[in-house]
């Protein structure tokens, strides 16, 4: 039987309880009202409103450009559709950089949005920024290995902890930000090893994206999982439907149908 398998809205202690459990936990991003609801619908745990919105619906190159307005206006509607999962907010690019302006950023989302939670990228550096909002009483997502935000500084997106100091480095990352009092931490393109390793760690839950099957949960993009894109899908997001296809097909059998009505008297 699940650790969680009441229809109230599931919250830290129920994601907290899974952990104990050993029973992994599902998360997926949603961007919107309607698919967020059928992602709620589908049992996932945790939905997350990630600020990839600025690659997956936005048409950006990076997520940088995303503005706190921006993840408000989605966070909310995704809130709206769902019932059952626990709904974290990112905090995007610059609204996180001290615990000050992170604490006014994550107190609008929980305000404005009704999310229980954000996520926030970041390494060590990032604890006492962690510390500062849970202090408040505001449940913090950590994320490290490969954090977009940071993708200048990086030069790219590639996997993280490939030799021994790197490995040490996330490590002791993902034992700062649990003692600053995350709930949870995403990694993100980490080597499996060590994500397994921290995993084994903690007793905070790890939600892994391309970072093997041995951490506490696992998140995708939702578009990746559901092959709903226009560009190129990372390696190890395995698509389970063509909803690309599905549309190009019905839309084309729309236009056709269209086509096909007999022509009206020409005006003019
Ligand atoms: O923004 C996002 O979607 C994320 C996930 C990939 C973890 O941070």
């Amino acid at each position: 039987m699940s650790a969680t398998t009441d229809n109230k809205r599931l919250t830290t202690r129920d994601i907290h309880a899974l952990r104990r459990s050993g029973e992994k936990i599902a998360m997926l991003t949603a961007y919107d009202h309607v698919t967020a609801a059928l992602v709620d619908q589908a049992g996932v745990e945790i939905i997350l409103v990630g600020d990839s919105l600025g690659n997956v619906v936005l048409g950006y190159e990076t997520t940088l450009p995303v503005t706190l307005d921006d993840m408000i206006r989605h966070a909310g509607a995704v809130y709206r559709g769902t019932t059952r999962a626990m709904v974290v907010c990112d905090l995007p690019f610059g609204t996180a950089k001290d615990p000050e302006t992170a604490l006014g950023s994550a107190i609008a989302v929980l305000q404005q949005t009704g999310c229980q939670a954000v996520k926030i990228e970041g390494g060590g550096a990032a604890a006492p920024i962690v510390a500062r909002l849970v202090e408040q009483g505001i449940p913090v997502m950590a994320h490290i290995g490969l954090t977009p935000q940071a993708v200048h500084q990086l030069g790219g997106y590639y996997r993280h902890g490939k030799d021994a100091p790197a490995a040490q480095e996330l490590i002791a990352a993902a034992r700062e930000l649990q003692k600053a009092g995350a709930f949870a931490i995403v990694l993100e393109f980490i080597v499996p090893e060590v994500a397994a390793e921290i995993t084994q760690m903690l007793d905070i839950p790890t939600i892994g994206i391309g970072s093997g099957p041995d951490c506490a949960g696992q998140v995708l993009v939702i578009n990746d999982l559901i092959g709903l894109n226009v560009g190129p899908v990372p390696g190890f997001a395995k698509p389970k439907a063509d909803v690309a296809g599905i549309i190009r097909q019905a839309v084309g059998e729309y236009v056709a149908e269209v086509k096909a009505h007999p022509k009206e008297p020409s005006i003019g």
